[in-house]
């Protein structure tokens, strides 16, 4: 039996095609059914479903042999566990800094709003920026115009959502896309199976 962790919403309905392909088709909709581990088309594959943020953690451990995660997620998870064997090209964003319209350039110490506080520790590092750092879970927009925070760091795909908050995209951290996952022990025990899955995966993405 191979697992597949997967989170609800963007990332798995932006999957559900690629796994389709490879004739994996969930006999329940995630979306309507309570059930966290789902049984598919392929007798030898299970879904189970879980938060975005918890899908390295899964794979890491093994209770999942693979995983579909973000790599925003993955940057901030610390990916060294994991092997990373495809880019699966799905719910494709930035991973940026933004701040007020007119807010004039960060220089000095800077307070951040964000959900991935290591990535943007290492961020500011980088460019010898002092930045203290304020974790939050979601809304990251409001902090700037709470006065929370100077700038957030958060992922941006159409600006809809920075726009309608009065804020604008400053620099870009990282182009993101969801990656397939595999937990390192899997990838030798069931080498043929995951093999066999990394080709139609492979297969179908290259005829995009
Ligand atoms: P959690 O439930 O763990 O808090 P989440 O709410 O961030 O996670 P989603 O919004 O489904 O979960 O996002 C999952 C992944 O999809 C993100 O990790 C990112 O890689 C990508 N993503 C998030 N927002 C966008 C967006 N606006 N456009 C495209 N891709 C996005
Ligand atoms: C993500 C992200 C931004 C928004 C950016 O939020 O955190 O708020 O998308 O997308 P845009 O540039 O197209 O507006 P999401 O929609 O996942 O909401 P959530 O963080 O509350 O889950």
């Amino acid at each position: 039996m191979l697992t597949i962790a997967v989170s609800k919403g963007r990332i798995y309905e932006e999957a559900l095609p690629l796994l389709q392909e490879a004739g994996i088709t969930p006999l329940d909709d995630p979306e309507k059914s309570r059930k966290l581990i789902l049984r598919t088309t392929r007798d030898d594959v299970q879904l189970v479903i879980i938060r975005a943020t918890d899908v390295p953690t899964f794979v890491e451990y093994g209770a999942a042999d693979l995983g579909i995660a973000g790599k925003d997620v993955l940057l901030e998870h610390g990916a060294e566990s994991l092997y990373e064997p495809l880019d699966l090209n799905i719910a494709c964003c930035k991973l940026m800094t933004a701040t007020h319209k007119d807010a004039p350039e960060i220089v000095g110490r800077v307070r951040v709003a964000t959900k991935y506080v290591k990535t943007a520790q290492r961020y500011f590092a980088q460019r010898g920026i002092q930045a203290e750092i304020i974790k939050l879970y979601g809304s990251m927009e409001l902090a700037p115009l709470v006065g929370l925070a100077d700038c957030i760091v958060d992922l941006v795909d159409t600006g809809n959502t920075l726009k309608a908050n009065g804020l604008e995209a400053r620099d870009l951290i990282m182009n993101i896309s969801s990656r397939l996952v595999v937990n390192k022990a899997a990838m030798k025990m069931k080498h043929q199976a995951i093999a066999a899955l990394l080709e139609q995966f492979e297969q179908t993405l290259a005829q995009r």
